[in-house]
């Protein structure tokens, strides 16, 4: 079995996920404030998030979170600018960050756009880094919560499958051509990931369905089906999962 230690909750549909992801959201980050001062957290893109980021922006959400201690990070991003209609910090910008007013100075995005992407990554990880207070060169610090999707081919943020970034043991920031998009990436790495104190992956649609059930519960193979390789070193994985992805599942644990 691949993920004993993960956690499936199915719920009715993609809009009770990202209720339930907003409610989740909203208890860790209070936990994180009173615990460390402050809620670190990296977003994630793609489509199944933005209404996740659009309830945190209305009540009775928004100010039940201490927007101003909230660090947000990104889990992935395209190579793109800022301002484009692809770019995971935009999507994220327009649905949250302008709303709540997010200070600029807590937004730690990944500069894609740049024409050296490897410097891009390097920058981010030196940004993680000197958020955390941590050595850049060290071992990864702990994000509060990753937000995380799963493509129908079994990738999680942008680590696709039969890529050299599933292998990265070190860096915690990777740059990478993706073949099968025929574009970049940055992404962090399993490494980072793993170090969470909580991950969510969100993930709805009959499209998952098939992939959902070999991740959970089909043989190890996470060169094939990279969102097997998350698995929290000491952090809590949550799988928020609807009706229609969850269809091929055999078990009814967590079910709510
Ligand atoms: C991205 C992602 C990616 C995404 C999945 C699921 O930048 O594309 O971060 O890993 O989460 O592809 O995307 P959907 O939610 O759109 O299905």
């Amino acid at each position: 079995m691949s993920s004993v230690r993960a956690k499936v909750v199915r719920l009715a549909d993609a809009e009770a996920v990202s209720a339930a992801a907003a409610r989740d959201f909203v208890a860790l980050s209070r936990d994180a404030v009173a615990a460390r001062g402050s809620f670190t957290v990296a977003l994630s893109g793609g489509s199944t998030p933005r209404r996740l980021y659009q309830l945190l922006a209305e009540a009775p959400y928004r100010s039940e979170v201490a927007w101003e201690r909230v660090e947000f990070f990104w889990g992935d991003e395209r190579a793109v600018p800022p301002d484009h209609p692809d770019s995971n910090y935009r999507m994220a910008a327009v649905a949250l960050l302008e709303k709540i007013g997010a200070a600029a100075d807590r937004i730690h995005r990944i500069q894609a756009e740049r024409a050296d992407r490897d410097a891009a990554a390097r920058h981010y990880q030196l940004e993680i880094a000197r958020v955390f207070g941590v050595n850049p060169d060290g071992p990864p610090p702990a994000l509060d919560l990753v937000l995380l999707g799963m493509g129908p081919d079994g990738h999680t943020a942008s680590l696709f499958p039969h890529t050299a970034a599933l292998r990265e043991g070190r860096g915690w920031v990777m740059t990478h051509f993706v073949e099968r998009l025929g574009a970049e990436r940055i992404t962090l790495t399993v490494p980072v990931l793993n170090r969470a104190r909580e991950i969510r992956f969100l993930v709805a649609g009959s499209d998952k369905a098939a992939t959902l059930r070999a991740v959970l519960e089909g043989p190890r193979d996470p060169e094939r089906l990279p969102s097997q390789l998350i698995r929290p070193e000491a952090g809590r994985l949550v799988w928020l999962v609807d009706r229609a992805a969850a269809a091929e599942l055999g078990t009814v644990e967590g079910r709510v």
